[in-house]
């Protein structure tokens, strides 16, 4: 999904918080934020994420990146999670960077999944498990490394060389890293299980948060999650 921001003071805010995408509060109470995706249940979910948190200035709808929805120029175009999915990212930045006015901001977040987490003292749980949900993404994102090659899409896409950044959480065992790790490998079981992908062991997804937490216990580890990779331009 892309969030869209039309505000005169949206680069501004964008730039002090560029770590938060909650593009609703960025753009101020006169501006308005248009958010899309091309399925109607996140689209659904984001609307009533949005109506909760009180935002009443984004307006959401479903729509695919090769038909972005016409509207008048944007001061910023924000994508997150996105280019991995697509066959061509680099015409989805190019979109993107059409659909900004001269001096807009065009901006991608994605993960560095080129980079593997890390846990030290290495937990073989983890590593194990990690590698199956990592060939699991391999197999299924066209563009599973984007996040290592924003600088050659923005520029494939007339933009010039971007700002990038990449920056990654970490915790020891008292980190929710460990459970959203256990999130993420559940939330794909099927995937890995259709791609026939062998177990990291049981394979009891059910209690892999727990059991990865009293592992990072017992040997005090600690854990790197995967980087994200952000990077932005302006529109010449
Ligand atoms: C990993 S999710 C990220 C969702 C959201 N942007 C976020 O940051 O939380 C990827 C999203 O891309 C959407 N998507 C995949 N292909 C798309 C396309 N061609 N056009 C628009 N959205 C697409 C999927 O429906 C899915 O919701």
């Amino acid at each position: 999904m892309r969030h869209w921001a039309r505000d005169a003071r949206a680069r501004h805010r964008l730039r002090r918080r560029r770590r938060n995408h909650a593009s609703g509060e960025a753009v101020g109470a006169t501006g308005c934020v248009l958010g899309f995706d091309s399925e109607p249940r996140a689209i659904e979910v984001a609307r009533a994420r949005a109506l909760v948190a009180g935002y009443r200035n984004i307006e959401f709808v479903v729509a695919s990146d090769n038909a972005f929805p016409d509207r008048p120029l944007f001061d910023a175009a924000i994508g997150r999670y996105i280019l991995h999915h697509l066959a061509d990212p680099v015409a989805t930045v190019r979109r993107a960077a059409e659909a900004v006015r001269p001096s807009g901001v065009v901006a991608f977040q994605e993960p560095a999944s080129h980079i593997n987490d890390q846990t030290l003292p290495t937990i073989d749980l983890y590593a194990k498990s990690e590698q199956r949900l990592k060939a699991a993404i391999r197999a299924m994102l066209p563009h599973f490394d984007v996040g290592g090659r924003l600088v050659a899409c923005f520029e494939g896409a007339g933009l010039p060389t971007p700002h990038v950044i990449c920056e990654a959480l970490a915790g020891g065992p008292d980190s929710p890293l460990w459970r959203l790790f256990a999130m993420a490998y559940r939330s794909m079981l099927p995937h890995m299980v259709r791609l026939n992908l062998s177990p990291a062991d049981d394979d009891d997804s059910d209690t892999l948060a727990d059991r990865l937490v009293a592992a990072a216990a017992a040997v005090r580890a600690q854990i790197i999650a995967k980087p994200q990779s952000c990077a932005w331009a302006i529109r010449p």
